[in-house]
């Protein structure tokens, strides 16, 4: 059988990883500062979460949300301490994707409204609703051309306003960093606009942390930069360190009602196990610290490489070039075995690494790239 080929693939084969490298079959070694695409947390095969998932499959591995799992209030819990909001609720799934469908559909649950607000070059995944949210029609099919989505620009609050007025929005959904978009991020203003709009409106307002969230940013999301409290918040990538899984924390205002969200896979006994050993290693290691000192670092020799604009925050990093990076991410890989990330802004380079990234890792980098420019 063939696979259904939807990824154009580099031809590099990892069968092996261990913190910021991962490994070919012979061995070859390559530094990982795409982290598998934002996800890799606490670094490639920690052993304090191989033990926690080797521990837990010994004991459960899956049962259905129909009985109790305690590991799903633990988590709950360990989430409200490192986020500090513990008035939240929490609910999982099993990807970006779906949080953020479960978070829109909440929003018209909520307010029984049906158009959602949404950003120039936002991206929030491939289902129904989310896609329909992410601001490229090459990936929307006529089916989800059905949802009713308005694209407004960053830093417009009479445009978002105007939106709003028309009293059919159920949700603005944004990303506080824009990740796939190239790293652009709201002027701090317009966030406390959105906020108040949205209270004002009767509207929810969705801060998409799937990729910035999780302590990536050098705070626990990246929307507390900004102190605003969003209706939903919706999370994954860096959540599990590889392992599915993805979850929504839902404002005290929005009420549960029983069958109004649910998923078979959302929560089980070893994802809860992967996103705690994460949590345990983020608070243990100081890597939300970590993350902000490194981007310090990072700056200060991306300062030097000449015609390169810095994009981004904490360990959410981009390097944008006056020309197309495709063929540089290339060489990078096939002749200095480094794992960059691109972006639908093809000038921008997106450096994504383990939070556990060292200061030598991005001298690796500048050498190289002051080697090849
Ligand atoms: C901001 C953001 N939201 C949502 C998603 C979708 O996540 P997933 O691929 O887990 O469905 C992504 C994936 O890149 C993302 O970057």
């Amino acid at each position: 059988m063939k696979l259904f080929d939807v990824y154009p693939l580099y031809e590099v084969c990892p069968v092996k990883a261990k913190d910021v490298y991962v490994y070919d079959a012979t061995g070859k070694e390559y530094l990982d500062l795409y982290g598998g695409h934002a996800v890799i947390s606490i670094g490639h095969s920690h052993p304090h979460y191989v033990n926690r998932l080797q521990e837990q499959l010994q004991k459960i591995a899956f049962y259905s949300n129909a009985v109790e799992n305690p590991l799903q209030q633990q988590l709950a819990d360990q989430i409200g301490e490192h986020s500090c909001l513990h008035e939240y609720q929490l609910f999982l799934c099993s990807s970006g994707a779906e949080a953020n469908e479960n978070a829109l559909k909440l929003a018209s649950f909520y307010n029984g409204k049906k158009r959602i607000v949404a950003f120039k070059n936002a991206f929030h995944g491939r289902t129904s609703a989310a896609v329909a949210a992410t601001d490229n029609q090459n990936i929307n099919a006529p089916l989800n051309q059905q949802q009713e989505v308005t694209f407004i620009p960053f830093n417009d609050a009479k445009a978002l306003e105007n939106e709003l007025k028309k009293d059919d929005v159920c949700a603005v959904i944004f990303e506080p960093i824009q990740g796939v978009g190239g790293l652009d991020m709201p002027d701090d203003d317009f966030v406390f606009a959105m906020e108040r709009l949205c209270y004002q409106y009767n509207t929810a307002l969705i801060a998409d942390e799937v990729q910035s969230g999780f302590s990536r940013s050098g705070t626990f999301f990246a929307f507390q930069n900004n102190n605003i409290k969003p209706h939903v918040i919706t999370m994954a990538k860096g959540m599990g360190n590889g392992f599915p899984i993805g979850g929504i924390l839902v404002h005290p205002d929005v009420q549960p009602k029983y069958g109004m969200l649910g998923t078979t896979f959302g929560g089980n006994h070893l994802a809860c196990t992967a996103s705690l050993a994460v949590l345990e290693v983020i608070k243990k290691d100081r890597l939300q610290q970590h993350a902000k000192e490194m981007e310090t670092y990072f700056r200060s020799r991306a300062e030097k490489i000449k015609g390169a604009t810095i994009k981004g925050r904490g360990l959410m990093l981009g390097l944008e070039f006056n020309f197309e990076v495709g063929p540089l991410r290339k060489r990078l890989i096939y002749e200095k075995q480094i794992f960059t990330g691109g972006s639908s802004n093809k000038k921008v380079l997106r450096i994504l690494p383990p939070l556990t990234v060292q200061k030598a890792h991005f001298d690796q980098l500048f050498d190289v790239l002051e080697d090849l420019l």
